[in-house]
């Protein structure tokens, strides 16, 4: 024991975790649990990380994530680690990167981009800069600056 908190762990299922501490809520939204959800959900906020000093923690049980889903995690927790959970055991680590262009991910803040004119054009942001992060549509080229971005869910 290093001080360390002990969180339960899971049989199966996916665990976020290296998630700055204070975003595990932005991190739940991305997944949908934002009420009742019929599965076990751990979340652990403002615990000790050799890494980032304190972070949060997700963990769901019988849960697997769509790439999409995976990319929204990069935006809000860039240097998140997601465990695929494999009968007790971490059978994946995925480290979550994100990728240069983002399509259908976050919307654009101009209410006249034609991505949100009700036509269906998908929104498509060019990752300019990773941290700070910054965005630019690629239609009305409106900057945004994350993380507080609005995410498409
Ligand atoms: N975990 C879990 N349930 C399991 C196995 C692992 O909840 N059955 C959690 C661990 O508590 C940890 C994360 O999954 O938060 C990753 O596990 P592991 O790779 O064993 O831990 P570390 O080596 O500390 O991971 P990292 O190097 O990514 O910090
Ligand atoms: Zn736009």
């Amino acid at each position: 024991m290093n001080g360390e908190l002990k969180v339960s762990k899971i049989k199966n299922g996916t665990v976020i975790d290296h998630i700055p501490a204070g975003m595990a809520p932005a991190v739940l939204k991305i997944l949908g649990i934002e009420r009742s959800c019929p599965d076990t959900v751990i979340v652990a906020m403002n615990v000790k990380s050799q890494r980032l000093g304190l972070k949060d923690m997700v963990k769901v049980e019988n849960r697997a994530l769509e790439p999409q889903t995976v990319k929204k995690i990069a935006i809000v927790a860039p240097q998140a680690t997601v465990n695929i959970i494999r009968e007790m055991t971490v059978a994946e680590k995925i480290h979550v990167e994100l990728p240069q262009e983002l399509i259908g991910i976050i919307r654009c803040p101009n209410r006249n981009c034609i991505t949100n004119s009700g036509e269906r054009v998908v929104s498509h942001f060019t990752v300019e800069r990773r941290a700070p992060l910054s965005m630019r549509c690629h239609y009305c080229e409106s900057l945004v600056e994350g993380p507080a971005v609005e995410l498409l869910l």
